[in-house]
């Protein structure tokens, strides 16, 4: 099991990081466009192997090259957001990356699944499966287990509870058109709903829409990056692991919720295959419209994508 990171910048590094001293893959590849970068940092991480106790099977390169035969991709090359930015403000520079590392990882890796992380992210996802021409099931976003996270962790914060004791999903898009799902969140089993107030819940979702907004405007240069690459070493495990768990991430509809042909945050069941099913969960009827409100806004941005005469100004 062979695992590429696109980007070694703070998420895609931190990726890495996570994914070999999990041991979740045989080898890793760390590749950026900055020479020397990826070099340093597997080698810096390959200097704690004898102290963290993990093989130490990273390497870093600038070489497309090295990267031949990987099961999984994962791809964070990009700009990040800065403070005052919206995810959208870094669509037309993104594409750009986007359309020229997807071309290049496909290429040498065509078996492979690929894991978009680059904002903004359900348009880069689209993006990556139409560049790499890759089945659909082969191609999806993170975004859903990390807002997923972030809310689980505001509970726990409200509540005094303890945060792996917390249970709550989010679907829609990663941003404004988040859709929590209140009915299915439970805090050491018991109905959150029953636990906090109408008026407490919606902070709680609010801060979540906000969450990476928050941490920009703390950071004031970059964007998240220990949360994001600890979602992102779930997803390869799943994959890696053929665990068939089934997470928020964003998929290719085909029907499911009313929803055709879009990447969209849904429950998926992830497996060595990819996308193994996407997972229709009972929702109600506002919950529903949440969710097609959010594929239908990405749908549009979609469509601005195709617009741009060759994918931005990196192509
Ligand atoms: P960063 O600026 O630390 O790293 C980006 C890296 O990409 C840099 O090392 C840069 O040299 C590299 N890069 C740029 N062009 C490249 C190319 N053509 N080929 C290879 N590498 C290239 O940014 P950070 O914080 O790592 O974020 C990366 C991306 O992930 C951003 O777009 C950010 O918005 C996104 N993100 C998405 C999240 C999500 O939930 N989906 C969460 C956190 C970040
Ligand atoms: C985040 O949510 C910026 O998308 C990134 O932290």
């Amino acid at each position: 099991m062979r695992v590429t990171v696109v980007g070694s910048g703070f998420v895609g590094a931190t990726a890495a990081m996570r994914i070999v001293q999990k041991g979740l893959a045989d080898d890793v590849v760390l590749i950026d466009i900055v020479e020397g970068l990826p070099q340093g940092l597997a080698l810096d991480m390959r200097e704690s192997a004898p102290i963290e106790g993990f093989q130490p099977a990273i390497l870093g390169t600038n070489d497309y090259a090295d990267t031949a035969g990987s099961d999984v991709v994962v791809i964070t090359a990009g700009l990040p957001r800065q403070p005052g930015m919206s995810r959208m403000d870094l669509l037309g520079k993104n594409a750009g990356i986007m359309r020229s590392v997807v071309a290049s990882a496909a290429e040498r890796s065509p078996g492979a699944i690929l894991i978009v992380v680059t904002n903004p992210l359900d348009e880069m996802t689209y993006l990556a499966a139409e560049v790499s021409g890759f089945d659909k099931t082969k191609v999806m976003g993170m975004a859903g287990v990390l807002d997923s996270a972030r809310l689980r962790y505001f509970i726990a914060e409200r509540l005094g509870a303890t945060p792996s004791d917390v249970e709550a999903m989010t679907l829609g898009s990663h941003g404004e058109a988040m859709v929590p799902l209140p009915r299915h969140a439970t805090v050491a089993g018991k109905p959150l709903a029953e636990l906090v107030d109408e008026a407490t819940l919606e902070s709680l979702y609010q801060r979540t829409r906000d969450g990476g907004a928050e941490i920009v405007g703390l950071l004031k240069k970059g964007s998240a990056y220990y949360a994001p690459s600890a979602s992102i070493a779930q997803m390869v495990n799943a994959i890696a692991g053929d665990t068939k768990e089934v997470l928020p991430v964003c998929a290719w509809c085909t029907g499911q919720y009313g929803i055709s042909d879009v990447y969209v945050g849904v429950p998926a069941r992830l497996g060595g295959r990819g996308v193994e099913e996407v997972v229709e969960l009972e929702l109600n009827g506002a919950e529903l419209a949440a969710l097609r409100t959010a594929a239908d806004g990405i749908r549009a941005k979609c469509a601005d994508l195709s617009a741009l005469p060759d994918g931005g100004p990196d192509a």
